[in-house]
This record gives C-alpha cells, sequence and structure tokens, in this order.
C-alpha cells in the first residue's frame, strides 16, 4: 500500500511517502522553499517524493494527514477548555510572595562570563511599566486568574480558526492533484506515538507523547506491543509541557517555536534550585501519571520571573522542573505497565537534556526518540500506521530520506559559480588532513537527512580541540547559541566518551539525546563539551554512512579523537541545505574553508583556513 503522509500545515510542512510502512522519501518543504519551518500545502516536497519513488499521484492509495478536520479539533478545544476551567478554580496554588521572596534569597553571585548574555546575572529587564503589568497579570491573584482564562479563551479561537484556514489549503492542495478523496485523517497524537514505536524495533515499549498541542491533548502514554498501539492515558491541553516551555523561550526573548533548544543551553549556567520549587508548586502533583499545570498559558507569569531573576536561573528552573515532571510521569507509567523499553515523540522530546533525564529513570533498558520528533514527523508516522503490514520490526536504520544528486549536477553547481573543483584519491583522507590543519569543512554527499538535524550528509565539521569555535564559528555562521556544538564520534569509540550509554547508543545515532563525558571526551573534545560536562552525540557506524566514517577514523590516525564537532549545514535562519547550489551558496556565505560536494573538492578561494574571526 502506497501512503503519502502530509504533517501539519501550519509549521514545518513535510512530505512523506510511505510503502507497507517503510518510508522512501520524507523532506520538508523548507528546503526546497528555503524558508525555515515553510508552513503551508507542501507542494514542492510532494513532487520531490513522488518523483524520488517513481510514483504517480494515481498510484497513490491513501493520504495521512495526522489532525481531525477543523469542527473536530474545534470541539476538542473547546471540551479541553472547559476542564481547564475547572481545574483553575479547584486548585489551590501555593502563594507567590513568599516563595518568591525567598527565591531571590537563593539568587547566587556570578562572576564567570556567559557566552552571549551581557552579565552573568543578567534579566530581562523591560522598564517600570511593563514590568509593572508582569507582576499583576502574572503573578497577583486574582487577575492573574482573568488574564489566564481569557489567554486561553483567546487561544482556543485563533486555534479553530487556523484548523479551518489550513484544512482549506491542504483540501485545495489535494484536489489539484487529484487526490483530495483519498484524505484520511487521525487524531493528532497516534501520529506521533505511532512513527517512535514502529520506528523503534522494540517489541514492547511505554510510548510517550509530549508536545504543544494536538487534538484537544498536549500529549499521550500508550503501550506498544507487538506492533500495536494502545492509549493508556490523554494529557489534556493547556496541560502542555510544550506549552509551559514555549512561555519561558518566549519570555527570555527568544522565538518559542524554534528556539527552545537556546533554553536548554541557558539553563546550564543557572542554579535550578533558585525557582525550582515555585514552578512545582504550580503543578498538580497529586494526581499522578497525568499532568495539570496551573495557568499554562499564562506568559506574563514567566515575563515576571524573567524580569525578576537572573535569565539563567529561570532557564535552570522551567529545565529542572520539565524533567521532574515528565520522569514522574514515565516512571508512574513503567511501574503500571511492567515496560522496560521508553519510546518519546513530540515537540517537547527535542530537548535532549529532558531525554538524558528519562534515559536515566531506574528500570529504562532502552530508549529511542523518533528522529523527527516535532510535528513534521507526524505525517510520516500516520502513513506508517496506516500501511503497516503488522508485527515489529527492525528499529530504522537511517533518516536519508530526502532528495540526492548525482555528479553531473554537482559538477554543473559547482561551474556556475565560477569555481574550481578537484577529485581526492581519497576524499576522507583528504578532508581528515584539512580538518587537522584547521579547516572548517562543508561535507554534502548522498541523501539529504529528514528532520531537524544534519548527520554528516548535510554537514559542517570541524576539529573538537579548542573550545572558543563555539564564539567565533557561530559568528561567521551567523548564530547566537548557548550549548556548543554537538559531537559526532565513531561508534567503536562510544564508551571511551561517553558514560551511561547503555540503551541509549542507537538514540545516540540521530542526535537526540544528551550523554556524561568521559575524561578522555573533554580533553580530546573539549569543544563539544557543555558547561555541565554533557554532550549531544552523533554516533555513527561505517555501514550506515562509510564515506561520514571514513572522515572520522583518518582524522584519528593524525589526532587521537575518534570525534569531530558537527553543526548544520546552513547559514543564519536558513533551512539546511538541499541542493548543490544551496550548499555553494552557504558555502561562499559562511566563509566555509572546504567543501566536499560529492567526490569533488572546493577550496574556498576568499578564505584562509586555520584563521578565526
Ligand atoms: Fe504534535
Amino acid at each position: 500500500m502506497i501512503v503519502l503522509g502530509i504533517s501539519p500545515l501550519d509549521k514545518d510542512a513535510t512530505a512523506s511517502l510511505v510503502v507497507d510502512g517503510r518510508v522512501l522519501f520524507a523532506a520538508g518543504e523548507e528546503r526546497f522553499s528555503r524558508v525555515k519551518q515553510q508552513d503551508g500545502f507542501p507542494a514542492k516536497a510532494i513532487t520531490a517524493a513522488l518523483q524520488a519513488g517513481r510514483v504517480r499521484p494515481e498510484q497513490v492509495d491513501r493520504i495521512a494527514y495526522p489532525f481531525l478536520s477543523w469542527d473536530k479539533e474545534a470541539a476538542l478545544i473547546d471540551k479541553s477548555m472547559a476542564a481547564e476551567q475547572e481545574f483553575q478554580s479547584t486548585f489551590r496554588a501555593p502563594g507567590l510572595s513568599r516563595a518568591l521572596a525567598a527565591a531571590r534569597a537563593r539568587v547566587p553571585q556570578r562572576t564567570e562570563p556567559v557566552q552571549g548574555l551581557a552579565s552573568p546575572n543578567q534579566r530581562k529587564r523591560k522598564g517600570f511599566l511593563k514590568e509593572l503589568f508582569y507582576r499583576v497579570a502574572g503573578a497577583s491573584e486574582p487577575w492573574s486568574k482573568r488574564v489566564a482564562t481569557s489567554r486561553s479563551r483567546d487561544w482556543a479561537q485563533r486555534a479553530a480558526q487556523e484548523h479551518r484556514h489550513w484544512q482549506g489549503e491542504l483540501e485545495r492542495g489535494l484536489a489539484q492533484l487529484g487526490l483530495r478523496a483519498k484524505l484520511e485523517r487521525s487524531e493528532h497524537h497516534l501520529s506521533h506515538a505511532a512513527n517512535a514505536y514502529l520506528a523503534s524495533g522494540f517489541e514492547r515499549a511505554l510510548v510517550v507523547t509530549l508536545d504543544g498541542y494536538g487534538s484537544g491533548l498536549a500529549g499521550s502514554v500508550s503501550l506498544g506491543e507487538g506492533g500495536r498501539l494502545e492509549r493508556l492515558a490523554d494529557l489534556r491541553f493547556p496541560h502542555s509541557l510544550g506549552s509551559f516551555y514555549e512561555m519561558v523561550t518566549s519570555s527570555l526573548g527568544f522565538r518559542p517555536d524554534r528556539h527552545a533548544g537556546k533554553i536548554v543551553g541557558l539553563a546550564a549556567y543557572g542554579d535550578p534550585d533558585v525557582l525550582t520549587d515555585v514552578l512545582l508548586g504550580r503543578a498538580d502533583r497529586g494526581q499522578p501519571g497525568d499532568l495539570r499545570l496551573y495557568q499554562n498559558l499564562n506568559v506574563y507569569f514567566s515575563r515576571h520571573l524573567a524580569a525578576e531573576f537572573p535569565m539563567v536561573d529561570v532557564a535552570a528552573a522551567y529545565q529542572r522542573a520539565l524533567e521532574i515532571l515528565a520522569c514522574d510521569l514515565v516512571r508512574h507509567w513503567l511501574a503500571r505497565t511492567g515496560a522496560r523499553h521508553v519510546v518519546l515523540s513530540g515537540g517537547v522530546t527535542a530537548n535532549v537534556k529532558m531525554n538524558q533525564r528519562i534515559h536515566e529513570v531506574e528500570g529504562v533498558e532502552g530508549i529511542f526518540i523518533y528522529p523527527n520528533m516535532g510535528d513534521g514527523g507526524c505525517g510520516t508516522g500516520l502513513a506508517m500506521q496506516l500501511s503497516w503490514t503488522g508485527g515489529v520490526r527492525e528499529s530504522i536504520r537511517d533518516v536519508y530520506w530526502g532528495p540526492e544528486f548525482g555528479e553531473e549536477r554537482l559538477l554543473a553547481a559547482v561551474r556556475a559559480a565560477g569555481l574550481e573543483c578537484e577529485r581526492p584519491a581519497s576524499m576522507a583522507q583528504h578532508l581528515a588532513r584539512c580538518i587537522h590543519e584547521g579547516w572548517v569543512i562543508a561535507r554534502f554527499d548522498g541523501r539529504m537527512e529528514y528532520g531537524p538535524r544534519a548527520l554528516g550528509n548535510r554537514s559542517i565539521l570541524y576539529h573538537g580541540r579548542e573550545p572558543k569555535v563555539n564564539q567565533w564559528l557561530n559568528k561567521r555562521l551567523g548564530r547566537t547559541e548557548f550549548m556548543p556544538f554537538a559531537p559526532v564520534t565513531l561508534w567503536e569509540a562510544r564508551s571511551r566518551c561517553y558514560h551511561h550509554l547503555a540503551g541509549g547508543e542507537h538514540a545516540a545515532e540521530f542526535m537526540t539525546l544528551t550523554f556524561d563525558c568521559t575524561d578522555f571526551m573533554k580533553a580530546t573534545c573539549p569543544a563539544a563539551v557543555h558547561v555541565d560536562g554533557t554532550a549531544r552525540p552523533q554516533l555513527v557506524r561505517r555501514e550506515v554512512n562509510p564515506g561520514y566514517y571514513d572522515i572520522l577514523a583518518e582524522h584519528e590516525k593524525l589526532s587521537g579523537s575518534p570525534s569531530l564537532i558537527n553543526t548544520s549545514f546552513n547559514m543564519h535562519e536558513e533551512p539546511i541545505v538541499c541542493s548543490p547550489e544551496d550548499a555553494i551558496r552557504a558555502f561562499l556565505d559562511g566563509r566555509i574553508d572546504g567543501l566536499a560536494l560529492g567526490p569533488f573538492f572546493v577550496a574556498n578561494p576568499k578564505t584562509k583556513p586555520g584563521q578565526e574571526d
């Protein structure tokens, strides 16, 4: 059965071609349109998917879309909001003024600079009037309760309108392809659960989905067994860990839909003990296995904290509270089901540090996080579910599911840019030598990665010997990050570099969780180790990506380090490159020293390798 999966149109619209549960092609529209997290009908990605699979539109059996019709979504939203009102009126949150006064006394003095902040204890000051408003609207009952109610109502109205809008666009797009009649819709969290569980390879696993919103829910708990999913619990919107984290991301000055990872990085500099108790006091922890968060959509509460407390401590508290709430949930359902494996999906599970904590929960023997954990992966998940032929299969080997380009096209792109290229006898040896000598190298080879992470085929590589690379290379690439670049490490060297890998090795092939680093890793690749001693590696096996693996192996011979820095090949706020033309443009814009384009090597005529700026 041939199923075309289309992920929600509101953000990061993605097309997937799935045949009998196997993904033949999957890519986000953003890679083709060159607009980050492109919304709308993914016409270009669908065309690429059908071309890659040599499938004509009329051969598609079903179209999978992971949301219900807009009127059903609106009814579910209304139901969730009514339940929230009841919770708001009965839950007794602890008094804030005393708790915040105690928290203020816990703020440490700091002198160590935090890269990207003007001072280590920088607050998000907004001026007297705004800050007064934040205090009243966010942290002073009964006004804050009224504001929370009104924001929930506004959210519900806006969401219903958006569902209606995207439904129209979806149906028009499908009608143009003659596929409107084949559209099949599903409840949202089934699609997250399906992508994670069916791709995990686990026979029996606890399946937890956590996101912002989907079909009245903010998450779900299921048991996956024998290739089938049984829903155990619904986690109701707006008690959403996604919204919880979005509030603080926005309040600290970042884009809530895009920059949550910056908060994870920032959190490592702060002291979670300053404010975590205050946040946990607003969670109803009397109902294990569920999530209930007081005034969760009232952004002025986190705005108030961001104005009053150091940004690093606010980030640290939200991160710690998230980890505690998620781990409590997992612990409860592990005990109820007796499961020993956990699979995760949903936008919240992009939080690599939370995933580390879940991996460390006692009794967890294996973990898998779907590599495209956000809504971009939902169309794929539902398409897998609809075309699954039963039973359990081996876990996915890789996610190189996007387009690839032949040598002629690569050469044509080089020539069109007026560049010279060579064809080294051994690209791996050539690149390893360049990297060892301090070149910044971009690698463009094979099929493009699916999902948010570059996994070697559209990657920038550099040695990890110098921590300061995190400043100058980010500047050159037009990025601000609080987390260091991530490492890629040879599979065979994994235990030399990371602690407590057991059960998380396969998940680490997709950069989906952090691990504590060994002293060897800290000594040989310090640029990839965060201030808390962790890193979020990609482990690479030769059978999965030999060209990529061989670069690392050759580099290890020269340097003794089995790891390199791997960061996505793109420019500031642009999607990861897709075509060879994108690659050459980003190569020149980013002043990258060398570009490996398939078998061809291009040296940048305008850079001086080994020089920072
Ligand atoms: Fe979702």
